[in-house]
């Protein structure tokens, strides 16, 4: 069977993982697809850089557009970061006709209306799964297991750095600086890991998850948000005193036709299951009115676990085209809900 050729946008903790999972299980992936997958070429920012993988230097380039455009690749695998460049990448990309696995939550939580509306334009898919919770698999959950029901209510810690240094606070007695560091070192942290600190990060995953969950159009203006920068070590201990771990939680909830979604630090008790998750792993509680409480716990950030994200969004994305039917499922059909203000 023709190979499928990959254009890979990033070679840094997600883009390393990815290479490392497809040369590593080359052999099942193939025999699950039918055909092999190889990455044709490598957009990265410096080309000289030192990196913890071997690559071909032929497949390396500074330009992504000589990725977009080369016509011998089928699917981009954007994992790079960036909002209006990259966007204008995948647009250009998906005006060719390829298919985009990204994991890129800050592109998808302001663009993502605009570039799956693009995508069914051109029967191309996208897939995002690694954008919201790592390598936990919530928004095919969302979009295909609870297709049946009508979700209520989306909780969870989605910021895998913001609960691993409020965990290494809690349980270490760590300092705040220190154990960010730490999360930036581990490859956890966004490259301006301010958007983990100030909840904007959770706060683009929750409005990723409460689009697909209810169903409407969830802007990222409207969730209301809150980060960790001004919890201190005496709030957490505090809070552990009284019997309750500190979290940085998103919860959306949806009434009728109205939602409301909201990120910021919370005192969970500790009796609840979202209290005992620590470090970088995340939690997305689901109550749907017919399937009650559902929960779903994995790693949320890190080179291999959200590597694993992506690398199913691409096995995905080829078994489309072998069935041909690329683009069918891209959009989820929306319909308008308010945003419930304090003021109704
Ligand atoms: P890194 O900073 O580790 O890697 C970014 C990669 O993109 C690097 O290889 C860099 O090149 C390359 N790059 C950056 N800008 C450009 C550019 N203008 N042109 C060409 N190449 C460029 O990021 P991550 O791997 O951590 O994250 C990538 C994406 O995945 C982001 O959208 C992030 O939000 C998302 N994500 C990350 C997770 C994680 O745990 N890290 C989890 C889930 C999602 P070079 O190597 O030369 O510097
Ligand atoms: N910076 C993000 C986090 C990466 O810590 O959760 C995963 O999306």
């Amino acid at each position: 069977m023709k190979p499928v050729r990959v254009g890979l946008l990033g070679l840094g903790t997600v883009g390393t993982g990815v290479v490392r999972i497809l040369e590593g299980h080359q052999e099942d992936l193939s025999s699950q697809v039918g055909s092999p997958i190889v990455i044709e070429k490598i957009a990265v920012k410096n080309m000289h850089k030192t990196r913890t993988l071997t690559v071909d230097p032929s497949k390396l380039t500074e330009d992504p557009w000589e990725v977009i455009r080369d016509p011998e690749i089928d699917v981009i695998v954007e994992v790079m970061g960036g909002v209006e460049q990259t966007k204008a990448y995948i647009l250009e990309a998906l005006e060719r006709g390829k298919h985009i696995v990204t994991a890129n939550k800050d592109l998808m939580a302001l663009y993502g209306s605009q570039v799956l509306a693009k995508a069914m334009e051109n029967q191309c898919d996208v897939f995002y799964e690694a954008s919201v919770a790592g390598g936990i698999p919530i928004i095919r959950t969302l979009i295909e297991g609870f297709s049946s029901d009508r979700i209520v209510k989306i909780m969870g810690i989605v910021n895998g750095t913001t609960n691993y240094i409020l965990s290494k606070m809690s349980q270490e007695g760590a300092s705040y600086e220190d154990v960010l560091k730490e999360a930036q070192q581990l490859g956890y942290a966004e490259s301006d890991p301010t958007s983990d600190v100030e909840g904007l990060d959770a706060a683009r995953k929750m409005a990723i998850l409460g689009t697909l969950g209810f169903r409407t159009n969830v802007e990222l203006s409207d969730v209301q948000v809150r980060g960790i920068s001004n919890v201190s070590k005496e709030d957490i201990l505090y809070a552990k005193r009284l019997g309750y771990e500190m979290k940085l939680l998103g919860i959306a909830e949806c009434q009728e036709e109205e939602f409301s979604i909201t990120v910021q630090p919370t005192m969970v008790k500790k009796t609840h299951p979202i209290a005992a998750v620590n470090g970088v792993y995340n939690a997305v509680y689901v109550f749907g009115e017919a399937v009650g409480e559902t929960m779903f716990y994995g790693a949320g950030a890190g080179e291999m676990p959200t590597a694993t994200s992506v690398v199913a969004d691409l096995i995905a994305v080829v078994k489309n085209l072998r069935l041909g039917v690329n683009g069918l499922k891209a959009i989820v059909p929306y319909k308008p809900k308010k945003l419930k203000t304090d003021e109704q």
